[in-house]
């Protein structure tokens, strides 16, 4: 099986159409959201509607933005230009919309009794995996929930990133480039962010996805640019706080 697997989407149909775009004639069996389809920029309905139309089989989890944005987390920890695009896209979206975001199940899950994924980390759904401690917590996880599971999809950090558990510890490596390609060898563990397609934050704007190969266990990261300037001015047509459309031509 190939998937494709996206995360923290965020409102930018710009990006996502672009990485939609570049995929058109990829060969994929399934599509993956590992969460937070709304928050930070302007089209959480059009996002929507183009995620929900799309023809193959997709299973998606909630992410953190999705939870404040449907009610079910008051967001008393988000910083206020996140509660700001959070309150903006409760009022603003469809009834459709809003009822797809309330029924995305929480993570972590198997799928295809393939491989994990979740928004934060299996431990938690909403706590981040950034150091190798981090990712030492959650390959304990991992291996509660699903022994021989060996690969889990993350999200949330928005920075693509790859933690393995070797014989002798583990291996953390940021993802840079264009593309990259990681193999996957039997004996060892991964835990892997695709990146965000929306609103990457390791210094380069373009959107951030992956496909992964179950057959030759690779996972290629691709990086795709879009039209970063449209979307910063949607932002600021529509009274979000300028800073979200700033943090987007930067990448961080
Ligand atoms: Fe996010």
């Amino acid at each position: 099986m190939r998937y494709l697997v996206l995360s923290d989407i965020h409102s930018n149909d710009e990006a996502l159409s672009a990485v939609l775009h570049r995929v058109k004639r990829k060969r994929f069996d399934r599509i993956i959201c590992l969460g937070d389809f709304v928050g930070y920029a302007a089209d959480p309905n059009k996002v929507l509607d183009r995620f929900r139309a799309l023809p193959k089989t997709r299973f998606s989890i909630r992410g953190n933005h999705d939870k404040v944005v449907t009610g079910t987390d008051p967001g008393e920890l988000f910083n206020p230009p996140a509660l700001a695009a959070a309150r903006w896209t409760a009022e603003r979206l469809s009834k459709e919309n809003l009822e797809f975001l309330r029924k995305l199940p929480p993570g972590p899950t198997i799928i295809d009794d393939l491989f994990v994924v979740c928004h934060g980390s299996p431990l938690d759904e909403d706590a981040y995996i950034f150091s190798d401690f981090d990712a030492s917590m959650n390959f304990i996880q991992m291996d509660r929930m699903a022994a021989g599971v060996d690969v889990c999809f993350f999200g949330h950090s928005h920075i693509p990133s790859v933690f393995t558990l070797e014989m002798d510890g583990i291996r953390v490596e940021a993802i840079r480039g264009a593309r990259a390609k990681l193999r996957l060898e039997p004996g060892k563990r991964y835990l892997v962010n695709p990146g965000s397609v929306g609103q990457p934050r390791d210094r380069n704007p373009r959107a951030s996805y992956v496909l992964y190969d179950t057959v030759e266990g690779v996972v290629h990261f691709d990086r795709v640019p879009y039209d970063v300037e449209a979307t910063r001015r949607k932002i600021l047509r529509a009274g979000l706080p300028p800073v979200l459309g700033d943090r987007l031509v930067i990448g961080l």
